[in-house]
């Protein structure tokens, strides 16, 4: 029999079940906003697509003014990037209260990789390779950001790039566009949770659509140009994934595509996105997106509006072209009626899934900020998957003390005098990484804090800043915005040095924490020398002459070029911005309290002259046979190989891993057939630890050229020392499609690669034939 407490406990579970259920009807939701829409004027029709900006935090140059006038006449729809739950539930009353309708706001934020716990910067976390730690964050982020008032968060952004001079490739998941679908999938999922309906659940906003990461030499905001097959091969498949995931909401790219400004692109905004996707949420335009189109070239303020909303976009972030000219458009009957109602259905659509009609204080409970932002809870998943994210580069052995092994210098016992040097080793700012908008900068460790506090009583922190972050002050200036001072040092370079190395010379083991400031990547950011900037080589260079064992901790937003690193510094762990928790993190790293097992997801170049670099690359009717470096009439440099410093997949472990011939349980199948790819892993060290086994597949003969490789699958797997595991991947022709000349998504025929290896470049590998 079930006990009474039980009972009622179903009940209430099948009535919250059924209100949730009702409030979902689409019938309901039709009948509701007819009747709504109904009541509106034009005016109040175009207020719902208006998004100003407010607050104390602004990601432009434009500041809208007057906006809670503008809110009582009901011409604003949402409003983003202001914190703090009180604010947001004031702001949220005078619409609810004093505009004729009543109509709720939408409260935008960008909550990037966290909302005050955070986390590591996007690049960063897709390092992980784990789907369920990348959905946790985005869920732990939900659950701060709607305890302060906030429904919906510009994130996830799924932009492929494949050149780091670009600084946003900080904010995305790397070159490959298969595991950014994943990713973008479980960012989706993470934030909207089942379906949006509890107040920690928000709605996400999949970003920028589409092909921003792929500007001409990696300049922000620069133009695109890419065919068609590209696009959709290469770049459109994490968007596609997002609005399978039921994406409430979609931003619009500063860039152009085709030669239209993807703000006014009807053929991607309607065509592609809604027509061939069956996108149903709105679409918002990238910060004064529509209003750049002016210096675009395609039109005065009224025309680039009327293009944008014709295209298909539904919201208009900042530029104000929609409420100062829509009106007049319709009048002049370049926008129809039909849609300006489209465009405001849509907004007040979202506004209904999200359950604010039914309460527009859903996110306003002021005792919510107390329980669950910065939690104990959300900090420890925070130092978890910072760790998780850390790429070991390089980790050579090396003779401790005289007359000992040579054995690997990481990880290491805190124990003795630990020196940590360098202009990233003590700032508390710069620990939580670009967009990290509403983290309490001053309040995440610094390095130097936080392993201080790990090793008290056990080992001897010694500080030296070493150097500035850059030579050129005006340049360290531009690379340390928004609060992100790194305190430039006023002494010359070598007072800094000799105080770096009087230090060095008094420890045991040195800590270089050097690398990029976290405002040198990120929005308009862009870098032409990727190397580790000029005073900082020089402290790396002088601290290596002291015979010291050095570890690196490189501090960065996107891949460096580190050729003179790898070849003379011993240890290498790369821990990009780890974010609130990342002190104690990097400390659980280099104290081997955990084992990182993070693997690349941009592959590191050689030099800058290399880029664009990525593994998918196709093969040319000249390639460079394997092993070469150079060959006359081959597709190569003369001054350096083509090969990645680190390919993408790359990434060392405390442990070893080896990999067993592949063994596939069929050499054929047909177009309903399916194989598997089996391949025994073996932990071969004397560490417990996690490998990501990838799967890779090449199209040996296509109608069109194919990569020379495409990332099918992975798995991440934990092994004791010793311990094997058999890892299988099913292999499916649906694996194998591709968009051909046509635009098709096929699967042809003929003899496939299969690889199966520890990265991208060191694999072992197979064929099979599909009939
Ligand atoms: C501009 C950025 O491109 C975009 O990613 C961001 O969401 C908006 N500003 C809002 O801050």
């Amino acid at each position: 029999m079930i006990n009474k407490k039980i009972f009622f406990s179903l009940l209430l579970l099948a009535a919250g079940f059924l209100s949730a259920a009702a409030q979902k009807s689409p019938q309901d939701m039709d009948r509701f906003i007819d009747a709504l829409m109904k009541k509106m004027t034009v005016e109040e029709k175009i207020g719902q697509l208006n998004l100003p900006v407010t607050g104390e935090i602004t990601t432009g140059q434009a500041k809208s003014s007057d906006i809670a006038a503008k809110i009582k006449r009901g011409e604003v729809g949402g409003l983003f990037n202001l914190k703090g739950v009180e604010k947001i539930r004031d702001v949220q009353k005078q619409a609810v209260e004093q505009s004729r309708l009543g109509i709720p706001l939408l409260f935008g934020m960008d909550v990037i990789h966290g909302y005050e716990t955070m986390f590591p910067i996007p690049l960063g976390l897709s390092c992980t390779w784990d789907m369920t730690a990348i959905e946790e964050s985005a869920r732990i982020a939900a659950i701060e950001a709607s305890a302060d008032g906030i429904s919906w968060t510009f994130s996830p952004m799924v932009d492929i790039s494949r050149d780091p001079r670009w600084g946003r490739v900080s904010e995305g998941s790397g070159e490959d566009p298969f595991l950014g679908a994943m990713i973008a999938e479980a960012m989706v999922l993470g934030y909207q949770g089942k379906d949006m309906q509890r107040n920690d659940e928000i709605m996400a906003c999949v970003k920028h659509f589409a092909l921003y990461g792929a500007g001409e030499g990696g300049r922000d905001y620069n133009t695109v140009d890419m065919s068609r097959q590209r696009m959709f091969n290469e770049y459109m498949l994490p968007y596609e994934a997002a609005v399978e995931a039921g994406v409430g909401s979609v931003m619009a790219s500063f860039n152009e595509v085709d030669g239209v400004p993807a703000t006014a692109n009807k053929w991607l905004m309607t065509d592609v996105l809604r027509g061939q996707w069956g996108f149903n949420g709105f679409v918002v335009t990238d910060y004064t997106g529509i209003s750049e189109m002016i210096d675009h070239g395609i039109g005065d303020l009224q025309t680039v509006s009327a293009r944008a909303i014709n295209a298909g976009v539904d919201m208009d972030m900042v530029s104000e072209g929609f409420v100062s000219t829509l009106k007049k458009s319709i009048q002049e009957g370049k926008v129809s009626m039909e849609t300006l109602n489209t465009a405001c259905r849509r907004i007040l659509e979202a506004k209904y899934k999200l359950g604010l009609f039914d309460n527009p204080y859903k996110y306003c409970d002021l005792k919510r900020p107390a329980r669950d932002i910065f939690t104990k809870a959300h900090r420890d998943a925070a130092r978890r998957i910072a760790a998780e994210s850390f790429v070991l580069l390089k980790n050579d052995n090396v003779t401790l003390r005289p007359g000992t092994p040579a054995e690997p210098l990481l990880p290491f016992n805190p124990k003795g005098n630990i020196a940590v040097i360098g202009p990233l080793a003590d700032s508390r700012t710069n620990m939580p990484g670009t967009w990290s908008v509403a983290a309490v900068l001053d309040r995440c460790p610094s390095l130097v804090e936080g392993l201080k506090e790990m090793t008290a009583g056990k080992a001897n922190i010694l500080y030296a800043k070493g150097s500035n972050l850059i030579s050129d002050a005006s340049y360290e200036e531009r690379a340390t915005m928004f609060g992100r001072s790194l305190n430039r040092d006023n002494r010359t370079d070598e007072q800094l040095l000799n105080e770096a190395l009087t230090v060095a010379n008094q420890s045991d083991i040195i800590i270089a924490a050097l690398g990029e400031s976290s405002e040198m990547s990120g929005e308009s950011s862009s870098r032409t020398d990727l190397n580790i900037p000029d005073v900082q080589q020089n402290l790396l260079k002088e601290l290596l002459k002291t015979g010291k064992p050095v570890v690196l901790v490189l501090f960065t937003g996107r891949p460096l070029t580190l050729t003179w690193e790898q070849e003379h510094v011993p240890a290498i762990l790369n821990v990009w911005f780890g974010g609130s928790e990342a002190a104690y993190a990097i400390g659980d790293a280099l104290f081997g309290y955990v084992n990182p097992g993070g693997k690349l997801t941009m592959s590191f170049p050689k030099n800058v002259g290399q880029i664009p670099l990525y593994y998918a690359h196709k093969n040319t009717g000249r390639p460079l046979a394997q092993g070469k470096w150079f060959e006359k009439f081959r597709s190569n440099y003369l001054d350096v190989d083509n090969e990645p410093l680190y390919p993408f997949g790359y990434g060392l472990s405390y442990t070893t891993f080896s990999y067993g011939d592949i063994d596939l349980s069929r050499s054929t199948i047909d177009m309903t057939g399916e194989l598997t790819a089996a391949v025994m892993v073996t932990n071969t060290g004397t560490w417990p630890g996690s490998e990501v086994v990838q799967l890779y597949i090449r199209d040996l003969v296509g109608s069109t050229t194919r990569p020379v490789k495409e990332l099918k699958g992975f798995q991440k797997i934990f092994l004791e020392p010793g311990q094997s595991e058999i890892v299988r991947f099913k292999i499916a022709p649906e694996m194998l499609r591709y968009y051909n000349y046509d635009l098709q998504l096929v699967a042809e025929p003929g003899e496939f690669e299969v690889m199966i290896g520890t990265n991208s470049r060191d694999v072992k590998s197979a064929r099979f034939t599909l009939k």
